[in-house]
């Protein structure tokens, strides 16, 4: 008689062997040399959900994807603040701001050009961002890979880069950088004077809605597949201990 311990035994071999065999087909797809997918990049630093959320909530996501999607522009450059950052605040700063604001202050993070860390140290303030008048000065030393960004209100350094080639950048700051005409010291914030340029976020023919789900159904076909597998190797192992069991 086969114990339950044989049994074991005999049947994990083939169960492993058809799910290795299941998977195979599922290998990685290439990734394409699409367009940038600015989610993407900042989902694999792991600690922005703060950020893509509220630059998803805004449709800026949609509005920064295009910018960098256009071969004529000159690329970008984000300050990403991190979850921390954002978990910094004072409770209620952000509620405090209307939709508008809101966009504001996600533009004051993003520079309208692609630069490189070391084009940052030395680069003349103030330094437009994509939220209008609003700019950030930099302080670097040449040679120290170390910069500084400033709003008046914050200053952070620049302590991390999660990407850096054209046509964008992504540098890490630990802090949400909190524009002036909002948070400086007069508490009533008067709103920005000229409409930015990100008065045009929210592109009309951008309402259809995002078909998050419609790739759904390979997950399901790669279950089966293992599922057929295991059943395969189920009845492989049988018909061995059947063999083993008879002789
Ligand atoms: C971008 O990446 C995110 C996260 O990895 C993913 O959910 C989304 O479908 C991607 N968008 C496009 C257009 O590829
Ligand atoms: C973006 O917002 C849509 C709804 O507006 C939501 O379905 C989707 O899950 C959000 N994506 C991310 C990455 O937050
Ligand atoms: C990117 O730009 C190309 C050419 O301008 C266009 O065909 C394509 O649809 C754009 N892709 C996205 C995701 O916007
Ligand atoms: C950045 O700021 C810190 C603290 O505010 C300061 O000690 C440091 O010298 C600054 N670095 C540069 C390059 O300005
Ligand atoms: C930025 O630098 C400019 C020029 O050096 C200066 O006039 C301005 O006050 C600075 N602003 C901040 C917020 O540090
Ligand atoms: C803010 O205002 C207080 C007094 O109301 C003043 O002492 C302080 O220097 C101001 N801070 C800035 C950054 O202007």
């Amino acid at each position: 008689m086969a114990s339950p311990a044989l049994l074991l035994l005999l049947l994990l071999p083939f169960a492993l062997f058809s799910q290795t065999l299941a998977q195979t087909p599922a290998a990685p797809a290439p990734s394409p040399p699409g367009p940038i997918n600015l989610t993407g990049i900042l989902s694999q630093g792991g600690q922005f959900s703060t950020f893509i959320r509220l630059l998803n909530q805004s449709r800026l996501i949609i509005q920064l994807d295009n910018q960098l999607n256009n071969s004529q522009g000159e690329g970008l450059t984000i300050l990403a603040p991190t979850d921390n950052g954002f978990n910094a605040l004072e409770s209620g700063a952000l509620n405090s701001l209307d939709d508008q604001q809101k966009s504001q202050l996600l533009l004051y993070h993003v520079l309208p050009k692609f630069y490189t860390l070391t084009e940052l140290q030395t680069i003349s303030n103030p330094v437009r961002t994509q939220a209008g008048d609003w700019g950030l000065n930099f302080t670097g030393q040449a040679n120290s890979n170390q910069v500084n960004v400033s709003t008046g209100v914050v200053t952070v350094p620049i302590n991390n880069k999660l990407r850096e080639q054209s046509p964008l950048s992504v540098f890490v700051v630990d802090k949400v950088l909190l524009p002036e005409a909002l948070f400086g010291n007069h508490t009533a914030a008067p709103p920005p004077k000229a409409p930015a340029p990100g008065a045009d976020k929210a592109p009309v023919d951008g309402e259809t809605p995002p078909k998050s789900d419609a790739a759904k159904p390979p997950a399901n076909d790669k279950g089966a597949a293992a599922r057929n597998g295991v059943g395969l190797g189920l009845i492989l192992s049988f018909g061995l201990i059947v063999i083993s069991v008879v002789s």
